[in-house]
């Protein structure tokens, strides 16, 4: 298992894992299965601002699994915040595959400046919430029944890591 950027012939992949977490999860709060294009209209828009799509590549190229990150919010203060995904091929899972994506991704945050890196999850979500516990994002909030999906209400959990120490948005990076 390698992990690398995505490109053109991992989109079918990505497709294939983000329906599968749409039709049979609660991870994606979405209810409509997308196309490859779409999945290639949005990669695409990533790689333009300047983010990574990353995947985690079989032996043969085939995508076991992708994590990405995009800004958290669009107004020009949450610049240094992004809001990440990690889906993992449910066949994959439980192999440290996860981990790997997310350990790449964060340097790949850090690696462009940004300071913190939020996740939201759904609440009942253990297997994410512990793989985000033992990375060392924090828990830092919980929303009540702000999503719904399968006939029934969803919490969502906010988790987050601080990427560097700097003590201002201007100081110099030391790490
Ligand atoms: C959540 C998910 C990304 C984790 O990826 P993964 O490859 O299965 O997890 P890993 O094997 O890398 O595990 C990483 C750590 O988290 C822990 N962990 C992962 N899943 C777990 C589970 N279901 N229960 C308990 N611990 C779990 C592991 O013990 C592991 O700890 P270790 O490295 O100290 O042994 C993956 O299960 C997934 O894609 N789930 C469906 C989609 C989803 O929920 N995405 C996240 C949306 S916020």
């Amino acid at each position: 298992m390698e992990i690398r950027d995505a490109g053109a012939d991992h989109i079918e992949g990505i497709t294939a894992i983000y329906n599968d977490a749409v039709t049979r999860t609660t991870a994606i709060w979405n209810e409509s299965t997308v196309d490859h294009a779409n999945r290639a209209a949005w990669l695409s828009d990533r790689q333009k601002a300047g983010y990574p799509v990353l995947v985690a590549a079989g032996e043969a190229g085939e995508v076991l699994g992708y994590a990405s990150f995009g800004d958290w919010r669009a107004f020009d203060g949450y610049h240094h915040t992004v809001e990440h995904s990690v889906y993992v091929r449910s066949d994959q899972q439980g192999k440290g595959i996860g981990r790997a994506l997310m350990q790449v991704l964060i340097g790949r945050a850090q690696s462009i400046g940004k300071h913190v890196m939020v996740a939201g999850i759904e609440a009942n979500n253990a297997g994410s919430i512990k793989l985000h516990e033992k990375l060392g994002f924090e828990h830092v909030g919980h929303l009540k029944e702000v999503g719904m999906k399968f006939g029934a209400w969803l919490d969502l959990a906010f988790m987050q890591l601080k990427l560097d120490a700097r003590p201002s948005p201007d100081a110099v990076q030391t790490r």
